[in-house]
């Protein structure tokens, strides 16, 4: 168990995943916890369900704690940093998960050398299965790395990056689930236009899809060897890779990933000072 307190500024979708993946995994007891929201019903809502601190001041839920997590949108994170600056101080750590903003715009913006850690994890922190990427700005410890990626391990598995990386990883794994649902809605439809209920092939393209990942991370294999695998002679499965070798699915995937990036570096670029 750890014994700094934390303010997750932003109780909306990801902020409220972390706020649960830290309290079940215990490193933090409800009382060391607040979430800093405007809105009244998700302030009770963080209340009653995980009983936790709650307040609508950020500049509160900032003074209160030693950890800091930013979990707004990017594009009112300038706003945020404005109202906690008074409150910062190098011995507080600061982490961000805002989509394109760099650790050096939340250093220049609070001033003095106050550690800043910049983070990426997905939706999948809901369900603690998250991939999230982590990088240290100027000032941050490997002590704050490591604090930080306790709070990343509660909710999935944590990587470490260069800051440079962090709009690839937005791109590919921050988004990914997006890519995924939509992978899915389309294997699901397929089924029902060869026959089978929603239900039926929600649940079988569901389950295709999780096994399918297991088995490459448990046997380490390249995706492509295991295609190999299920690609008999004459099969279905080489009929069905001709298809989406001729409708270019791997290129519209490296496309979405690439244009998710740009997007990353563009919403950091957008920020105002
Ligand atoms: N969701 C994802 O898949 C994902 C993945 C990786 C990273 N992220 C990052 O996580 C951050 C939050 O995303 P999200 O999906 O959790 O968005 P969200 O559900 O909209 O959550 C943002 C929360 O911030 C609150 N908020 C608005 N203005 C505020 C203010 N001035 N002070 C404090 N809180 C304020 C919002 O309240 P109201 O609803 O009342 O406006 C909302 O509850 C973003 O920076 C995003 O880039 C998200």
């Amino acid at each position: 168990m750890n014994s700094k307190k934390i303010a997750i500024i932003g109780g909306g979708n990801m902020g409220m995943a972390l706020a649960s993946g830290i309290l079940q995994t215990k490193w933090a007891t409800p009382d060391r916890i607040m979430i800093a929201e405007p809105l009244k019903e998700k302030i009770d809502k963080a209340k009653s369900a995980h009983g936790i601190k709650a307040s609508h001041s950020n500049l509160e839920a900032a003074t209160w704690a030693d950890v800091v997590l930013l979990s707004v949108k990017p594009q009112i994170m300038s706003h945020v940093l404005d109202e906690i600056k008074p409150t910062m101080k190098d011995s507080k750590l600061l982490i961000s998960v805002a989509a394109g903003v760099t650790t050096a715009q939340i250093e220049k913006k609070v001033g003095g050398k106050v550690p800043v850690i910049r983070a990426m994890p997905n939706i999948a922190a809901v369900v603690r299965e998250a991939a999230s990427a982590i990088c240290p700005g100027k000032y941050a410890t490997p002590e704050d790395l490591k604090t930080a990626r306790h709070i990343f391990e509660s909710v999935g598995i944590v990587v470490d990056v260069d800051e440079d990386l962090m709009d690839a990883v937005t791109g590919l794994s921050g988004t990914g689930p997006m890519y995924v649902f939509q992978i899915l809605e389309g294997l699901s439809d397929a089924g029902v236009k060869v026959g089978l209920s929603r239900d039926t092939a929600n649940t079988l393209a569901v389950q295709t899809l999780i096994g399918s990942s297991k088995l490459i991370k448990e046997t380490k294999e390249h995706p492509a060897k295991l295609k190999d695998l299920v690609t008999s002679p004459g099969g279905t499965a080489i009929s069905a890779l001709h298809s989406l070798e001729r409708n270019g699915l791997k290129a519209m995937l490296i496309d979405a990933v690439e244009v998710a990036s740009k997007r990353s570096s563009e919403l950091g670029a957008q920020k105002k000072d």
